[in-house]
Order: C-alpha cells, then sequence, then structure tokens
C-alpha cells in the first residue's frame, strides 16, 4: 500500500511550477477580513490546454492548537479549451488563480494543495500569525 504521505509533492515554487503560492499577510487582525491569493505558476508557467492543465486548488486552515484541519475552500477551474471543434479550439480557458476573503481568530498554517492533470497532487503552506 502507497504511504499517503507519497500522494503530495513540494518543492520550491520558484524551480518547480506545479507548487501552490500562497499570497496573504504574515501577520493579521484577529476577526477582521482580509484576502489570500493562491495561485500556480508564478515563477514558472504552468500550462494550461486541454491536456496539460491544473483543475482545482483547495485550501485548508490548521489552527496551531487544534487537531483538525479546516477547509477553507475548494476552487475549480473547469475550462481548458475544449470544444465541439476539438481539443484547444474551444473560447475560455479558466486561469489557475484565485484570491478568497477570509478571517480567523486564532494564529495556525495555511494549506493550499493543487492538482495537474496528468503531474498529481502538490502542495504548499504559509504560517500566519494574529495579533488582537
Ligand atoms: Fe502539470
Amino acid at each position: 500500500m502507497k504511504e499517503f504521505s507519497k500522494l503530495f509533492q513540494t518543492a520550491d515554487w520558484k524551480t518547480e511550477k506545479h507548487v501552490p503560492i500562497i499570497d496573504c499577510a504574515d501577520e493579521v487582525k484577529a476577526g477582521d477580513l482580509f484576502v489570500a491569493t493562491v495561485s500556480v505558476g508564478k515563477e514558472i508557467a504552468h500550462p494550461n490546454t486541454t491536456e496539460h492543465h491544473i483543475r482545482w486548488i483547495t485550501v485548508y486552515f490548521q489552527p496551531e492548537e487544534g487537531k483538525f484541519p479546516y477547509e477553507v475552500g475548494h476552487f475549480e477551474f473547469s475550462a481548458h479549451g475544449e470544444s465541439a471543434e476539438g481539443p484547444n479550439k474551444g473560447p475560455v480557458y479558466t486561469n489557475h488563480e484565485v484570491a478568497l476573503t477570509l478571517k480567523i481568530s486564532k494564529p495556525g498554517v495555511m494549506f493550499a494543495t493543487a492538482f495537474c492533470n496528468i503531474h498529481g497532487l502538490w502542495q504548499s503552506e504559509k504560517e500566519i500569525k494574529v495579533s488582537n
């Protein structure tokens, strides 16, 4: 049986195009809304074609003093040039970037998971501190 830890790959996003990048403040105020952007391929562009694309990103939050992670959001990128005329002939492509607004009351770690249709699951994380 394959270990669960082998399901996810990670690397430096500056050298590996699949790693999701979490952009948000390092410290936020407890209970105040803030924006976080999660994208793939910020430094090295990832393809967005019918044959090869990022299908979804899921974001989780794990509070520092908590046992369980919380799902913050699941974002699907559904259009990749598919068309009745054939692959890559369609008029629309969803870009693999999402901006979400959230608030937290405790410090913790935000995790992002991205799924490439042919290169599997990739993850990254970012610690977020909370001030009162
Ligand atoms: Fe890929």
